[in-house]
């Protein structure tokens, strides 16, 4: 997500963390600040906008002299982007400065503690909670107000801390975001991302989840939540800079494929409590969800593949009707909104011309639209009657992968809420599915773990020139997004069909090799694509099943299987989408395509 640079050493510090927040930022971010200890006090320096207003305002940090110092940049999660929002954040009286890159989930409660014990706030951050909860711990000790806080806050957490009263030492904790820290002859460096310290020094350390880093100009300790030293080793690092960028991966996409895990967690967790889904954002009332008669999902490319799944999921589980478009088509058609008529609008980017107009469309016609957006303070998030963020952080690869997963996980809580709120699903059936869900992070890992199966599929298909992904309910949904991966980065020819509708053109394209993709996670439908298999293998196609543990007889219809573990049937598409972004990015690798930026496409559409 957002970036963390800090150094403690014999040269000025703000010229070292500015150029190495400027290595980061290829991640992207929106706003960007420094807190350096001046002798006296810390002194903190921040604003909205690029690094380079920030180089500006501190004249190359020469504003800002002192030889400890910590910066960010920040990618807005909590609050828009503003410079009340920029980290770094200070607690009251100044003496204590924190960047943070992560989510804290509980902070909304710890915040109304603190406000109770007289603390002010000035921004909207979560963050600002931590740097009041590190306040209120503090007394004296920095190792021991740091760990109570890491005790007290859940959620996922890079933090950089620095402390007036402690001006020769830079504290450093993480869990479930990456933290480094690296050492030369000049001093010690923390940051989010290796490219940030790799022309200082190659060795690094990996911190690990709940460990704390207590650096000196000349050396480090690093301890246990327990407050306990603990010895690490240094790790190597080989890469060359434009490697560092993409974290050791090959691709960004490929880096991000590996960071839905973490993106399904983000946007999970943070709604999960005491055994409930709680979206605060969505700002309706019990009886505003009772009331919704229909709904209508408008969005873009792989956005709409996601309301394509929601459509199965809020129909099967909440029994609304839901009608899904693509922007484009919806803002021109006049569509009918009734009373009662909700509309959402999906975009990871919230910039997309297209839905932009959609939701404006919607709004001049008197109904409330919610957004599902990934970046914080875009346009559709702003203009939004209400914004249900998914925390999927910066995503660069052209071809979206996490944020696609992190919309999927949005809108399984709205289904659930919306089922729950209007009695269509018992309270033993939802905390069924409430389990299901918080395996998925898991699974998902599990499914990446087999790349190495799928590279080699995936190289016997690189001269393909026709590929049809085919599947039936939730699977044709799985199979317009397995499509669209393929053909995005790789160029080759691919569509999505309904499995029932093959008979009716499509398989007359079917020659001998024709590699046919089945999705058949839905075991009430399973009989169904089975039977649509053994057709097109028939007439030559050369069929991938993706199917379910345990479904062994697909293996009479298919060439080659890919089982996916068990979940509920609605949530399979986070899982069966995993081998099929693999393989579109591993034909696309194959064939020697610009991966990250393939031709002629754009991340963020603005244009119509
Ligand atoms: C572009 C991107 C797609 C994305 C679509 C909608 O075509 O390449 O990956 O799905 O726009 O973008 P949005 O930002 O609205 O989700």
């Amino acid at each position: 997500m957002c970036g963390i640079v800090g150094y403690i050493g014999t040269h000025a510090a703000a010229p070292v963390i500015l150029e190495g927040l400027a290595k980061l930022e290829y991640r992207g971010y929106d706003s960007a600040g420094m807190a350096v200890f001046d002798g006296e006090r810390i002194q903190i320096t921040k604003s909205a906008g690029r690094l380079k207003v920030l180089e500006e305002l501190t004249h190359d940090g020469a504003t800002m002299p002192g030889v400890v110092g910590i910066g960010h940049t920040r990618w807005a999660t909590h609050g828009a982007p503003s410079n009340e929002n920029a980290h770094p954040h200070y607690n009251m009286n100044e003496t204590i400065a924190v960047v943070h890159n992560g989510i804290i989930e509980n902070y909304l409660p710890l915040k109304e503690k603190l406000i109770s014990r007289g603390y002010q706030f000035t921004s909207e951050t979560d963050t600002e909670v931590l740097a009041h909860l590190i306040d209120y711990y503090y007394k004296g000790n920095p190792l021991e107000a740091i760990t109570k806080v890491m005790h007290r806050v859940q959620g996922s957490y890079a933090l950089g801390i620095i402390f007036a009263e402690h001006p020769d030492e830079i504290f450093a904790v993480r869990k479930d975001s990456p933290l480094i820290v690296g050492q030369n002859e000049n001093g010690c460096f923390i940051a989010s991302d290796v490219p940030a310290i790799l022309k200082y020094t190659r060795k690094v350390y990996f911190i690990e989840n709940q460990e704390v880093v207590r650096l000196r100009a000349d050396h480090m300790h690093f301890y246990t939540v327990d407050e306990e030293e603990i010895t690490k080793e240094p790790v190597t690092i080989e890469w060359d800079s434009d490697a560092a960028e993409k974290g050791g991966y090959e691709h960004f996409m490929l880096k991000e494929m590996y960071e839905q895990p973490k993106t399904v967690t983000d946007t999970l967790m943070p709604r999960l409590k005491d055994g409930d889904i709680v979206i605060e954002e969505l700002g309706m009332s019990d009886e505003e969800i009772q009331s919704i008669r229909k709904i209508y999902i408008v969005a873009c490319g792989s956005a709409y593949h996601t309301g394509v799944t929601a459509k199965y999921v809020i129909e099967g589980i909440a029994r609304i009707p839901v009608e899904v478009d693509v922007a484009s088509e919806f803002r021109y058609r006049d569509p009918i909104l009734e009373d009662g008529t909700m509309v959402i609008v999906i975009s990871q980017s919230g910039e997309t011309a297209d839905t932009l107009a959609a939701l404006r469309e919607s709004q001049k016609r008197g109904h409330k639209v919610l957004g599902i957006v990934n970046v914080v303070g875009s346009s559709i998030a702003r203009e939004a009657d209400n914004v249900m963020y998914t925390w999927a952080g910066p995503e660069i690869a052209v071809a979206t992968t996490k944020a696609y997963s992190a919309q999927l996980i949005a809108l399984y809580l709205l289904a659930m809420k919306f089922a729950k709120v209007r009695g269509k699903l018992e309270e033993e059936a939802f905390q069924h599915m409430l389990e299901d869900l918080k395996r998925l992070p898991e699974q998902i890992e599990m499914l990446l773990s087999n790349k190495k199966k799928i590279q080699k599929f995936a190289n016997r298909y690189v001269a393909a020139k026709d590929v049809f992904f085919v599947g039936r309910g939730i699977d044709y949904a799985i199979s317009m997004e397995g499509s669209l991966k393929l053909k995005e980065i790789s160029y080759i020819h691919s569509e999505a069909y309904a499995a029932g509708e093959l008979k009716h053109g499509t398989i007359s394209l079917i020659e001998e090799g024709t590699l046919v993709a089945a999705v058949a996670t839905q075991d009430k439908l399973f009989q169904k694509t089975l039977s649509n298999m053994v057709e097109v293998k028939a007439r030559g196609a050369f069929v991938l099943a993706v199917t379910n543990e345990g479904n062994t007889d697909i293996e009479k219809a298919a060439d080659y299987v890919i089982y996916i573990p068990s979940t509920n049937p609605y949530f399979a598409n986070s899982l069966a989408i995993i081998p099929l972004q693999l393989f579109g990015y591993y034909v696309a690798v194959g064939k020697g395509c610009d991966v990250d930026k393939p031709r002629n496409l754009a991340k963020s559409v603005t244009v119509e």
